[in-house]
């Protein structure tokens, strides 16, 4: 059974009804009093409380933070090379995630070189509540242990992101109860139910194996502030319960993005916003562009159904949903076997290796393999597709998402889906298109325009809208490590 006592609530919870909320971005100036805060804190956990809470509070560090508390070295190689390079911590990382040119780091207002946060603190609150709520978790040892870098303000425009969609729909759900079975076979349905091994360390992942984190001699575990690994019974497993966090500020340009569709449009609004659909995968207020299945997925509910309830399979021409629409990148809901193959003898000759036939096949990945869990935030002041037609985007006033996700394995999970499948040209056939939203519009080696967005039409030919601005333009970033409580302690008593 999982402690959830010892897993940050994060993990587990969205906190929808905490509308207020800030993060903090933090540089340790005093090892010693932030031990002494970290050491104080009462961390939100992922209890099921009989009264929810009406705060809450996360903690999770950057490589060079853990290295400013103390953590040796030796324990900082047992985390992945992701976490520990950072996000912009190599030129070719920064080109695979499309952060090149106005996506620099090195114009990042944080998070670029020299300017890497050590601590993420992130507080929710419930209305009226958030003010208190920083004073107290403040406490005696605040002033003296950090630096405040950023206090990143979140606001709240009622579940919708800052371009007028409703947001935070299709999440995967996590295998608390470890039901699913990881023995290596093909998963011949699309399910939504994933691997908890996916989301926190310690357990086994989609292939059912575990991933690699640090863990500790018992001698180093001298107050046993720590569980054994599950894996290596003689180990004291420093990642258990723990998982990493990708924060990116996504600048959003929401009058660029309505005033190009609207020029597509030629000012018809039913038009303008039908494009905008198609480009998200959804209607602005969540209903999928394709039909629900027959069929039940495994880890979606009944209430799930009509917002959830769907895959690809019914419009494997893209004529519903774009291939290239942000929600079919960002999961194409397949499984182990490309689009298509479903009676007996298919499966049977794609199982053998025969049958290879579009080069879409490649294209594709098996969806369980990257998927993240999301907790962003949005930021800046609303503005509707209609104010937006008529505003111009202006500096000092910016608007935006606090992109937040959470994965055990930052190369596998966050950086192939940003790489692969948003900023991919060649996503599922397609060419010279990234991400309708995400898009950095560059060229890369192999293809010389990136700025296309395709939608498909019934008499088999392709509406290309070409000249396709850049919408998001990201304006800071990093990777943390969310441990889990016991961690969190034994990581604070280290050093000094
Ligand atoms: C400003 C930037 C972004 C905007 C405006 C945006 C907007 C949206 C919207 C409106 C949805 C549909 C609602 C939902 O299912 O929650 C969605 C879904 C999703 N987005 Fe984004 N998104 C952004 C950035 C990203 C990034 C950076 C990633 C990952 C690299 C990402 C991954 C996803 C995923 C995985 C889904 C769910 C797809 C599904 O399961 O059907 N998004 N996004």
């Amino acid at each position: 059974m999982i402690d959830y006592s010892d897993v940050q609530g994060l993990v587990r919870f969205g906190y929808p009804r905490m509308i207020e909320a800030c993060f903090f971005l933090l540089r340790v100036e005093s090892p010693a009093a932030a031990r002494s805060w970290l050491k104080d804190v009462s961390i939100t956990t992922a209890e099921k409380l009989a009264e929810p809470p009406k705060t809450a509070l996360h903690v999770a560090f950057t490589c060079q933070g853990l290295r400013a508390l103390g953590v040796p070295e030796d324990m900082i190689k047992g985390f992945s090379p992701e976490f520990i390079s950072g996000m912009a911590g190599e030129e070719s990382r920064s080109r695979r995630l499309g952060d090149v040119k106005a996506n620099s780091p090195a114009r990042w207002q944080w998070g670029g070189p020299g300017n890497e946060p050590h601590v993420l603190v992130m507080l929710y609150a419930e209305p009226g509540r958030l003010e208190g709520w920083k004073q107290t978790v403040k406490g005696p040892f605040w002033d003296a242990a950090f630096q405040v870098l950023h206090c990143l303000p979140i606001s709240n425009l009622d579940g919708v992101e800052p371009f007028g969609f409703v947001d935070g729909i299709s999440q995967p759900e996590i295998d608390w109860n470890r039901e699913r079975q990881l023995d290596g076979s093909d998963e011949l349905e699309y399910g939504n139910l994933v691997a908890l091994g996916e989301f926190l360390l310690g357990y086994p992942n989609e292939y059912g194996k575990y991933t690699d984190r640090p863990v500790v001699d018992p001698k180093d575990d001298p107050e046993n502030k720590l569980r054994p690994a599950e894996d290596q019974n003689d180990k004291r497993d420093v990642g258990l319960n723990g998982t990493y966090l990708v924060l990116r500020q996504l600048r959003q340009d929401v009058p660029g993005f309505w005033q190009f569709l609207d020029k597509q449009a030629n000012s018809d609004p039913e038009e303008r916003r039908r494009l905008a659909e198609a480009m998200v995968g959804r209607t602005m207020d969540g209903k999928p562009l394709v039909a629900t299945t027959s069929r039940p997925i495994a880890g979606t509910g009944p209430d799930d159904i009509e917002l959830n309830g769907f895959t690809y399979e019914s419009d494997s021409a893209g004529i519903r949903c774009p291939f290239g629409a942000h929600i079919r990148r960002a999961n194409p809901r397949n499984a182990d076997l490309p689009l298509g193959v479903t009676g007996f003898f298919s499966r049977l000759i794609r199982i053998l290796g025969f049958g290879r036939k579009s080069i879409r096949d490649d294209m594709i990945a098996s969806t369980r393999f990257h998927r993240i869990l999301r907790r962003g935030r949005e930021y800046g002041p609303g503005l509707s597709p209609e104010d937006a037609l008529r505003a111009r985007e202006t500096e000092g006033e910016e608007r935006g998402l606090h992109f937040v996700c959470l994965n055990a394995n930052i190369g596998r999970q966050f950086e192939f889906v940003q790489n692969a499948w948003m900023m991919g040209t060649k996503f599922d056939g397609l060419t010279e298109e990234s991400d309708p939203l995400l898009g950095n519009r560059e060229p890369v080696p192999g293809c010389v325009s990136a700025d296309t967005f395709s939608i498909p039409q019934q008499n088999g030919l392709r509406r290309c809208i070409g000249g396709v601005p850049q919408f998001v333009t990201v304006r800071g970033g990093a990777y943390f490590f969310l441990p889990g409580i016991r961690a969190l302690r034994y990581l604070a008593s280290l050093g000094g």
